[in-house]
């Protein structure tokens, strides 16, 4: 028997999950809630979903094994605590949650119950990740000191449009999200290839100066005046990780908006926003073609119809020469990717891991590691840049461990 999955949340970018969980062979059914019911309604006849729930509350006192939430940006913590609580195994879309306060609670409730928690971290089988991941286990780059991880997502590409679609006439205050608090695409990558974690953290963020009242600190949820910002962690094996988080910025959406650099004793990999190379002492190789994964799209076709044009090279993607799709479901072939290639290998891991009972890749604990720092980065901007430490919550519990491989 396969498990059944309720979704929260039926906006922009669910549908690509509820597609892929709906095609899995150890999936039964999948259900939507939304707010909205009409979203719900709107994506049961799309995915041929097996039903719908009025509420989120009526969700969790159903029998589905599972909850995928996806709910804007800022409210994922409290909605994972409820699903934990009532006994539901947790997909989360990014991020894990806004505060570090959360994430610990949703960290202990899993250790506690046992439950599967994953949060769908898209930088993990970003291609050049995947390579990276694989270089730095074998020791090829000798030890990786220095590390760039970077998400670049101008605001004027099809944000604004997404800020519209759930904000109502309020939606400049909540457009104004800090970026470091949606840290987990440029962090995610670079310590989901670097086997370390990090400890402190100085920040600067940069006003913005559109003067359109998105990122007015009257106006904004959070207070928030950064659209761009930079920040610099130290980490637990005495390295170094860079990340920057840019909203204003003159590039296009479609080109590698998350981006990574290895600087390691023996060999070096620097990706660009239309390459990549691989050095050691003596050479140089392009191996850009690697992390390709361009497929031809009809935007005027009705399988694109509900994706903003401006997202919809992230949003849809074919597969990359790094990615080993062997351990995918034959189900998968043909159907809709996104973010270079990801969703197939995020949707599958979670799936095995409640069928399976085992961790999976990219579990709370890990999760928590690609989070807390950016929220704690946004505290250190609101100090000028000031050096703070960064919680961490530990390694999976040896009692936990015995995870499914992250094969991709
Ligand atoms: N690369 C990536 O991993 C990636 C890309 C895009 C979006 N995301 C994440 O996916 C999530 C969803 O993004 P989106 O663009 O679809 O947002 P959206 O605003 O389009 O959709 C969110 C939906 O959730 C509904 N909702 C909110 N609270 C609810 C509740 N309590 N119960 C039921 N429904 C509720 C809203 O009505 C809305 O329809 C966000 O967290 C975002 O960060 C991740």
């Amino acid at each position: 028997m396969g498990i059944t999955i309720g979704f929260v949340g039926a906006g922009q970018f669910a549908g690509h999950f509820m597609n892929l969980f709906g095609l899995h062979p150890d999936v039964d059914a999948v259900y939507a809630t939304d707010v909205v019911p009409e979203r719900a309604e709107e994506h049961r006849e799309r995915y041929g979903l097996a039903g719908t729930f009025p509420d989120f509350d009526a969700l969790l006192e159903s029998d589905v094994d599972a909850v995928a939430i996806f709910t804007q940006r800022w409210t994922h913590g409290p909605l994972v605590l409820k699903a934990l609580e009532a006994g539901k195994h947790v997909y989360s879309a990014v991020p894990m949650a806004i505060s570090v306060e959360e994430i610990e609670a949703i960290v202990k409730k899993v250790e506690e119950t046992g439950l599967t928690y994953m949060m769908g971290e898209t930088s993990y089988y970003n291609p050049a990740v995947v390579y990276a991941r694989s270089q730095i286990a074998s020791g090829t780059w000798g030890r990786v000191f220095y590390s760039e991880g970077d998400y670049v997502h101008d605001m004027d590409n099809g944000f604004y449009a997404a800020y519209q679609f759930s904000g109502g006439d309020a939606w400049k205050a909540t457009a104004s999200y800090p970026p470091m608090l949606y840290p987990t695409h440029a962090i995610g990558g670079v310590l989901g290839a670097v086997p370390s974690h990090a400890v402190s953290v100085s920040c600067i963020g940069i006003p913005d100066d559109r003067g359109d009242g998105v990122f007015d600190k009257d106006v904004s949820l959070w207070g928030n005046t950064y659209s761009n910002m930079s920040a610099l962690f130290a980490l637990a094996d005495g390295g170094v990780m860079r990340t920057n988080e840019f909203r204003r910025v003159g590039h296009p959406a479609a080109a590698h908006e998350s981006r990574f650099r290895f600087y390691g004793t023996d060999g070096v990999m620097e990706q660009t926003s239309t390459g990549a190379a691989e050095s050691d002492r003596d050479s140089i190789a392009d191996i850009g073609d690697l992390f390709q994964t361009k497929v031809d799209i009809d935007p005027e076709s009705d399988e694109y119809k509900d994706i903003d044009p401006d997202l919809l090279n992230s949003f849809v993607s074919g597969t990359a020469k790094v990615h080993d799709r062997s351990r995918l479901p034959q189900e998968f072939e043909g159907a809709r990717n996104g973010h270079e290639g990801a969703h197939h290998f995020l949707a599958d891991d979670f799936v095995r891991a409640v069928r399976d009972r085992t961790l999976p890749p990219v579990n709370a604990w890990l999760s928590a590691r690609f989070t807390v720092p950016g929220i704690v980065a946004y505290e250190s901007a609101q100090r000028d840049g000031e050096r703070l430490p960064i919680p961490d919550f530990g390694d999976v519990p040896a009692s936990l461990t015995g995870g499914s491989e992250a094969t991709a």
